[in-house]
């Protein structure tokens, strides 16, 4: 059995979550909001957020992949893609991680085609230093050290999404 460490629990993440919906309450007042969620991993985030706010929000997925165990291989693939038309839209991309970059660096690019009215980024992690595009989120929860982390969402191989904290496996 591995040993799950806690790196930010979920109290914490339910008092950032509080914030980070004022804050976004604040920036999109009477207007409604389409929270783009990025599968499998933001899932969680998307929805716990999403109930906090009072503002009308709709939802799309999307689903794309770049990850094979650890390492990002640099490529990114669309495996599923919206449903409905956000021409004209408030949209904010609800992402877990961001980590080098290149997913939303590509994701952005790729829905601004799709002609939004706005286009921002509302991420609960962030991993700064493994940076390898100019991404930077308009709304964040954590910065964190290089570390892989599990739960609340994130994964290892598909394993430990529905943990309630943020963790990471101590070899
Ligand atoms: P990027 O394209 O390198 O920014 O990678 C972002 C994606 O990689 C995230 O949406 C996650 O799915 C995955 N990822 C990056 N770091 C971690 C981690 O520490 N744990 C789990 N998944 C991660
Ligand atoms: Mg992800």
């Amino acid at each position: 059995m591995k040993d799950i460490k806690i790196l930010i629990s979920e109290e914490q993440i339910n008092r950032r979550l509080d914030e980070i919906a004022g804050k976004i309450m604040e920036d999109y007042k009477g207007k409604d909001i389409v929270f783009l969620c990025i599968l499998k991993g933001s899932v969680f985030f998307t929805v716990e957020l999403a109930k906090r706010i009072k503002n009308n929000v709709q939802f799309e997925f999307i689903e794309v992949s770049s990850y094979k165990g650890h390492e990002s291989t640099g490529k990114i693939n669309i495996n599923k893609d919206i449903t409905e038309t956000i021409i004209g839209k408030e949209v904010i991309i609800i992402e877990d991680i961001i980590d080098t970059g290149r997913t939303l660096s590509f994701l952005k690019e790729y829905l601004l085609e799709k002609m939004p009215s706005t286009l921002k980024i509302c991420t609960l992690l962030d991993k700064p230093s493994r940076r390898e595009k100019p991404i930077e989120a308009d709304y964040l929860g954590f910065t964190i050290e290089n570390k892989f982390v599990i739960g609340y969402g994130l994964d290892d191989e598909q394993n430990y999404r529905n943990l309630n904290y943020i963790g990471y496996i101590e070899e």
